[in-house]
């Protein structure tokens, strides 16, 4: 069963954060995405990596979520940074039922066995350098390597595939703890997003150790989820 990954959505259907100010490239880009999307097949899934809605409650992004929704076939989200909507998973569960979401589903502290062998694993992860960070950061990087480690672990013995939403690496910033442990867990293949516009350009797609990284952000890929599963 094929598996498709795109990061970045940025839908703001029910807030005022026209994207179209970040570039003459998002011009109408929810439109470009619900085409995109029809190319694929229902009951297939697809790993949204971050920055999904600009609503800053579920309530704000309810309408986004309805477009998710509508999209074919099953979406697994994971938070990026300007996901200020997203909550406990519980509240995120009931809301999406109460709405009659049925296709979303959250990636947060576990995992999604994908067809025979694959297992969907990921977080957030975190924008980290020692000589910057200070105590607060060195916290939420723990917290989110501990995230990861769960998910991982979860997935037993199945191929791990790995979505983040921040890079691991990017120019010369190395996530050394969130590469060694892709690395122990023996995944070969970790997309991510965050990176837009300009920055695309010296984002890291290729193979560092027995790792491929790619770069997934929704501008980086013409609006077109990437499919990293036949
Ligand atoms: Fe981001
Ligand atoms: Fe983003």
């Amino acid at each position: 069963m094929a598996l498709y990954t795109i990061g970045d959505l940025h839908l703001s259907l029910s807030v005022n954060k026209p994207m179209d100010i970040f570039g003459t490239k998002w011009k109408n880009h929810a439109e470009r995405l619900r085409e995109n999307f029809a190319a694929l097949r229902e009951g297939v899934g697809c790993v949204l990596c971050g920055d999904s809605s600009w609503g800053m409650t579920l309530e704000e992004s309810r309408e986004d979520f309805a477009f998710i929704d509508a999209l074919p076939g099953r979406k697994i989200i994971l938070k990026g940074n300007h996901d200020y909507w997203w909550t406990t998973a519980k509240k995120m569960k009931d809301f999406f039922e109460a709405n009659g979401f049925h296709s979303i589903e959250i990636l947060n502290n576990n995992c999604f066995p994908y067809g025979e062998n694959y297992a969907v694993c990921g977080t957030r992860g975190w924008f980290f350098e020692e000589e910057r960070g200070g105590e607060h950061d060195k916290k939420i990087m723990n917290r989110e390597i501990l995230r990861l480690k769960a998910s991982l672990d979860a997935a037993g013995d199945k191929e791990k595939l790995a979505f983040l939403h921040y890079p691991p690496l990017y120019q010369n910033y190395r996530c050394e703890e969130i590469i060694r442990l892709l690395q122990d867990y023996g995944v070969k293949l970790c997309c991510y997003g965050h990176i837009h516009a300009k920055g695309c350009q010296y984002a890291f797609n290729g193979w560092s150790g027995r790792t491929e990284y790619k770069l997934v952000s929704a501008d980086f890929l013409d609006f077109a989820p990437k499919k990293i599963i036949n």
